[in-house]
């Protein structure tokens, strides 16, 4: 038998002498012999129950029982707590609930964790293998709620504009997006399969052709890629197209939609319009398409400055047309030559061979290479990069892919390192004017820097026959902090203008035929000048609750192994199952669970 007519955060001091009805957990138990003390557990929070003899005995004895997690139902008077037992750190901390009827509704065995809110200590597998007890816990649960409310708020905003919610199918025909297909075989039509979508890519483009000018979705997305701290095997994306829009519309109604969202889940203001960089510019001084601009130390080209230097890497590097560039990290009086060599054991990890420095002192200019110019050349550097008292200059010499790479990994790293970045700082990019193509490094063919349905640069469609590397394309990522939280494009509305790029990837005519043959045909009849976005509704949900781990804020994760604990999959399946489905197994193995 149980009522419920309130939750465990919803009573105050207004509500002394009522009798209320609570249900939930039983968070912790203390027995100080004549009273028990119980703190009860709901999605809200806590509650204090008192269990005293003199109000009933029966609900005393019961009380003595009770253990962790037991699921319990309480009736009593809400009562003002004894002056100086009142715990501010608690909701509910000014009153408790005097009880006088108390029923068992389920046992736990004892959890493998504490639930309690303060507990970090239990590592993420044991958390994941139980998951529905994790859930309960307030940290974990803060961020599925801001998880509920970013999505209502979106699916609000996308209404308002005018955006229909249509559903596409799961079980589809594989679209090209850059990583592996997951796969799922028909039993009716042995050896064909269906792919999981990687996106709902096509499908959005047919709603276009079908009329639909103003499409959205929540959209699960599935990828066989490898997993990283942001990613997922199985993620959802808010899945954005528009007919007869310009890129300034897309770019309109995310930055107002973005607007609503902080504004609503996090009372944050955000500028607008955002800062654009072109992906060039990005490369440039950032060494990332995803650059974080929440703290400078912008790349500085060094070539010119140090040409007259006698080092020969960067002698070797100027003739051979590789790149020499370096940061500033400013105030670096602490940045002894053990904090500098660790910093190039770092960038080590990313192929760089070695990382140069020079340090602006009080008294004179450091440096590791210090050998190879005259103190006047250290002079005029200092001076032409405006150096600073105690700053510290950073130098990265190799090809222009690796020197990128390792300094953006590096400007990270110090970032972190000394705390640069500020709380509830949000600092929003959008990178135009990407690549349409880029080379395959294993077979040295063109693929799509995006997908193949982006459109090439307005101004060089002329270029594509004669110099497609170098041709742009109208597509655009959004930034946020560092993550990649957007991308998309205006899309090729020209049936033969997606045949050229199909071709340009080195598809064949049959395999255009087969593969998207039904797309180019209905490209060619009558289709809408389009274009459209995705968001990383995941990656969105991390900044929003402050995390930098993706499965905080997806209710069922999988591990970077792409494994679920808790369900234990992906598993075998029986013999019967796969002679249905006509698939002979080349190898079964059963994973190992702990
Ligand atoms: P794209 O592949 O850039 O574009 O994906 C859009 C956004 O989805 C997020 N994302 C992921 N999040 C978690 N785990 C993953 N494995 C993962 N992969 C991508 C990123 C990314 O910016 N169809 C196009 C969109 C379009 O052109 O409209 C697409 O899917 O935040």
């Amino acid at each position: 038998m149980f009522k419920r007519d309130h939750t465990c955060t919803e009573l105050t001091i207004e509500d002394v002498n009522k009798e209320v009805n609570l249900c939930g957990w039983v968070n912790k138990r203390r027995d100080h012999g004549s009273m028990i003390f119980i703190d009860l557990r709901d999605r809200y929070g806590l509650c204090q129950l008192v269990f005293d003899p003199d109000i009933s005995s029966d609900a005393q004895e019961i009380a003595k029982q009770l253990r962790n997690e037991w699921v319990i139902y309480a009736k009593g008077i809400v009562s003002k707590r004894n002056p100086g037992m009142e715990n501010k750190k608690m909701e509910t901390g000014e009153i408790e609930i005097k009880v006088n009827f108390i029923s068992i509704l389920s046992k736990s065995k004892p959890t493998p964790f504490p639930i309690f809110d303060d507990q970090t200590t239990t590592s993420e597998e044991l958390r994941l293998k139980y998951r529905y007890l994790d859930l309960r816990r307030k940290e974990i649960m803060e961020k599925i709620e801001m998880r509920s409310k970013s999505m209502l708020t979106i699916r609000n905003f996308l209404n308002e504009h005018n955006f229909l919610e249509v559903n596409t199918p799961i079980l589809c025909k594989s679209t090209p997006e850059g990583a592996r297909d997951y796969l799922v075989p028909s039993r009716i039509y042995p050896g064909n399969y269906y792919a999981l979508p990687q996106s709902p890519q096509i499908f959005k483009q047919l709603l276009m052709i079908g009329g639909t000018d103003r499409y959205f979705q929540l959209a699960q997305c599935f990828r066989d890629e490898d997993l990283r701290a942001d990613r997922q095997p199985e993620f959802t994306q808010i899945d954005i197209e528009m007919s007869f829009a310009k890129k300034e519309d897309i770019f309109n109604l995310c930055e107002n939609m973005l607007k609503d969202l902080f504004k609503k889940c996090l009372d944050v203001d955000i500028q607008t319009p955002f800062k654009k960089l072109s992906y060039d510019e990005a490369m440039d001084k950032y060494g990332s398409d995803k650059p974080d601009l929440r703290y400078n130390m912008e790349f500085l080209d060094l070539k010119d400055l140090i040409k007259n230097s006698t080092f020969s890497v960067f002698l070797d590097a100027i003739k051979n047309n590789n790149s020499i560039k370096g940061f500033i990290i400013e105030n670096g009086q602490d940045l002894s030559r053990k904090k500098l060599d660790k910093y190039e054991e770092f960038a080590k990890n990313f192929n760089l061979k070695g990382l140069s420095n020079i340090r602006l002192t009080n008294e004179s200019i450091k440096s590791n290479i210090s050998k190879f110019f005259t103190q006047k050349q250290l002079e005029d550097l200092t001076k032409s990069l405006k150096m600073k008292e105690n700053d510290v200059l950073l130098i990265a010499c190799d090809k222009k892919e690796i020197v990128n790479q390792a300094l953006d990994h590096l400007r990270r790293k110090v970032a972190k390192d000394r705390n640069l970045i500020k709380e509830k700082d949000y600092k929003f990019l959008w990178i135009v004017d990407f690549p349409l193509f880029e080379k395959d490094e294993n077979e040295n063919r063109l693929k799509s820097c995006h997908h193949p349905f982006t459109s090439p640069h307005f101004d060089e469609m002329d270029k594509l026959d004669t110099d497609p590397i170098n041709v742009k394309a109208e597509a655009y990522d959004l930034v946020l902090n560092g993550y990649e939280i957007a991308g998309g494009s205006q899309r090729i509305h020209d049936s033969k203008v997606q045949n050229k790029i199909f071709e340009l990837l080195n598809l064949s005519k049959e395999d255009i035929s087969k593969k998207f043959g039904f797309f180019i045909d209905a490209l060619s009849y009558g289709t809408p000048p389009h274009l459209g976005i995705a968001f990383g509704f995941d990656r969105l949900n991390m900044i929003l609750s402050n995390t930098d781990n993706i499965r905080d804020v997806i209710a069922f994760p999988k591990t970077l192994k792409a494994l679920d604990l808790m369900m234990q999959s992906p598993s075998l399946v029986s013999d019967d199952q796969l002679k249905e489905l006509s698939i002979s197994s080349i190898e079964n193995k059963e994973i190992t669970w702990e």
